[in-house]
């Protein structure tokens, strides 16, 4: 094709593309593209209208997490995260679980006692078969363990200490038993370019994979910082690419799984701009990359951020901003999805 074809077709498919929601730009290159969303907005009909309109999958941001769905030994509650799937369902979207072992948000009755390694394998074959198993054929994909590295060391958490790190293994095990048909992710942060954290992760589900683990994949967070006329922390899109491959040479999907990008505020528009570049080469490296299934925001509207509560000073990390107008990084984030759009 000439030059000028070539030129033709790119801005035929960015005019095409910018009458196109996330949700349709993203099927039409064959990919998910999430929000984590709380039933504590679903009051809000501005809220609930996005959500299922602009997107094609769904992670509660917290209502799967021990604390939440397990709040006492015997006590289940799954009401919160059922209004989750219900929602999922009722407008089509896959659903990512999210997480069955995790050293946060843990019930105080879980944390509180020195558990044998035989209990504490129990009680995760317990919730692993429960939780799953309430879901099963409704949730799609698991990140079944997250963030069991700090930097490339594991970090503790009540399994890792009564189990020890074949704590994993069992955990995805569990899973598997409770839902053959669920794809099984392991799901981490700072694993986007190359560290000896992301090694240690590389390291890790090889060897799950070369044991005959039932490991689908590996969820690269992608909470990622800019200030504007500084470089970003986030990976350009060739260390982004090769992390990817790294696990596509094991046979590994990737997702990225919670993206947000803070900027210290109140934002600039030079900040705005770097912020809609990051998005956009998000989108454009899960697209070219033969294993990566989506793209998950970590909350799609500044109004509901974890980001200004964790971090002081930093902020408008979403997509959307607190009054739910886009922000550069919508457009950017469809841009860069639009480039897997089959010619
Ligand atoms: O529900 C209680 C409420 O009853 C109470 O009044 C209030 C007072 O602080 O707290 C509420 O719980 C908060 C919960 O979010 C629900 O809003 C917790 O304090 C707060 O710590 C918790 O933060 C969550 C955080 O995980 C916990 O570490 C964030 O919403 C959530 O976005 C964040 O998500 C994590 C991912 O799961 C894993 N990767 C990192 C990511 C960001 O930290």
């Amino acid at each position: 094709m000439s030059t000028k074809r070539v030129l033709v077709a790119v801005v035929l498919v960015a005019l095409v593309a910018s009458g196109c929601t996330l949700r349709r730009t993203a099927a039409r290159a064959g990919v998910f593209v999430g929000s984590a969303a709380s039933p504590a907005y679903f009051s809000d009909a501005t809220y609930t209208r996005l959500l299922g309109d602009e997107f094609s999958s769904i992670t509660p941001e917290n209502e799967m997490k021990w604390s939440l769905i397990h709040p006492a030994p015997d006590t289940y509650d799954f009401t919160a995260a059922d209004a989750v799937v219900d929602f999922a369902e009722a407008h089509g979207m896959r659903v990512r679980g999210h997480t069955l072992a995790w050293y946060q948000q843990n019930p105080a009755w879980l944390t509180g006692t020195a558990w044998t390694r035989d209990e504490a394998i129990e009680l995760l074959h317990d919730h692993i078969a429960t939780v799953v198993g309430h879901y099963k054929g409704r949730v799609q994909q698991w990140d079944v363990v997250n963030e069991a590295f700090r930097a490339g060391t594991y970090q503790r958490n009540p399994w890792y200490d009564a189990i020890g790190p074949e704590y994993i293994d069992l955990a995805f095990q569990f899973a598997h038993e409770a839902d053959p048909d669920a794809e099984l992710f392991y799901n981490d942060y700072s694993i986007e370019w190359h560290s000896p954290k992301s090694d240690a992760v590389v390291a890790m589900v090889t060897s799950m994979v070369a044991r005959g683990i039932p490991i689908d994949g590996v969820g690269m967070q992608m909470h990622v910082t800019g200030s504007g006329a500084q470089k970003w922390d986030a990976p350009d899109a060739a260390a982004l690419a090769e992390q990817m491959a790294r696990y596509e040479a094991v046979g590994l999907d990737v997702e990225l799984t919670e993206m947000d990008v803070r900027l210290p505020t109140p934002a600039t528009e030079e900040g705005l701009q770097a912020q809609a570049e990051a998005y956009r080469l998000a989108g454009e490296t899960c697209v070219a990359a033969p294993n990566c299934t989506g793209i998950t925001v970590w909350g799609f509207t500044d109004a509901h951020s974890w980001v200004p509560s964790t971090f002081a000073g930093w902020g408008a990390a979403c997509l959307w901003d607190e009054n739910y107008r886009t922000k550069p990084a919508y457009g950017a984030l469809r841009q860069g999805l639009a480039t897997g759009w089959p010619a």
